[in-house]
């Protein structure tokens, strides 16, 4: 009884680490010019593998960003254009120097979190996804939803993690402390940009109000489009899970309407590559379950 109560607590996590297991090469050779720039580097940001602007949003900024959390939004308009248009000014620059200039734009979330938040996030991990760049933009809170980091990890050759895995099943923190940390506090107006490579958490139970974050990830483009499954063999196919692979259920889609898709392939790191096509409409795939 004990064994098959073991044995299915253990499954999934296991079956999830064999799947990163087949793909985490593609990963690796991505990641390879990049793990070699980020140990050489001296600049500031890709030797600490972060970097925090504060209060860098301002009153039009936050005004426009405050429109996603209204109810029954649609995501993909005007204000999604604003987004990119800050983005293009305040971070094209640091993102090319981090990634190189062949990135683009691969997960965007609007997330509340509260002390009630519950998320696998709360367990020390990386994306497992290797080098990637995750911008928080704080749109609301008072630091006492942070994230935690740990120094120095984001130069570490990625390998996926039995133990990170297990969080899924077991909600404890397995195997590290939370000595050396650093903390992003997340104050209204506030942005940090981070390599998710790097060990990170999210804090929530001291949470004194509603933090309110959008998230957008960056990647390589070439690593995206590998871990998206589309590089794969038509005669030999796996059956590897893809982690940016292709979803059947449109439910798991925002539309993006005609006018403002023409408008979105105006920015560089905006790639038709994140697009889905479904009877002539073009969708985003977009889950707010992403962790921070
Ligand atoms: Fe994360």
């Amino acid at each position: 009884m004990i064994i098959k109560k073991i044995y299915s607590k253990l499954k999934n996590p296991l079956k999830s680490y064999l799947n990163r297991l087949g793909y985490y090469k593609n990963i690796l050779k991505h990641d390879a010019k990049l793990n070699y720039s980020i140990n050489q580097s001296d600049f500031a940001f890709i030797k600490n593998g972060y970097k925090i602007n504060r209060n860098l949003l301002s009153k039009e900024d936050l005004y426009h960003f405050n429109k996603f959390y209204e109810k029954n939004q649609f995501l993909f308009d005007e204000k999604f254009l604003y987004l990119l248009k800050f983005i293009e000014n305040k971070y094209e620059k640091s993102i090319k120097e981090y990634l190189g200039d062949n990135y683009i734009l691969v997960n965007f979330a609007v997330m509340k979190t509260s002390k009630l938040s519950k998320s696998v996030s709360e367990c020390w991990h990386t994306d497992n996804l290797g080098h990637k760049l995750n911008l928080l933009i704080c749109v609301d809170g008072d630091g006492s939803i942070p994230t935690f980091y740990k120094p120095g990890t984001h130069k570490k050759k990625y390998f996926p993690s039995i133990f990170e895995e297990m969080r899924m099943s077991f909600n404890i923190n397995l195997f590290l402390t939370d000595s050396a940390k650093i903390i992003f506090d997340h104050k209204k107006g506030d942005c940090t940009l981070f390599d998710a490579n790097a060990k990170h958490r999210g804090s929530y139970q001291a949470g004194t109000m509603e933090r309110k974050i959008i998230i957008i990830d960056f990647m390589n483009k070439d690593k995206f489009l590998d871990l998206r499954g589309h590089n794969e063999n038509e005669s030999n196919k796996s059956n590897i899970k893809y982690p940016y692979r292709e979803m059947n259920e449109i439910k798991d889609y925002q539309l993006i309407p005609e006018k403002i898709f023409k408008d979105l392939l105006r920015f560089n790191f905006f790639s038709k590559d994140v697009i889905k096509n479904h009877n002539g409409k073009h969708y985003f795939q977009y889950s707010n379950l992403v962790e921070d």
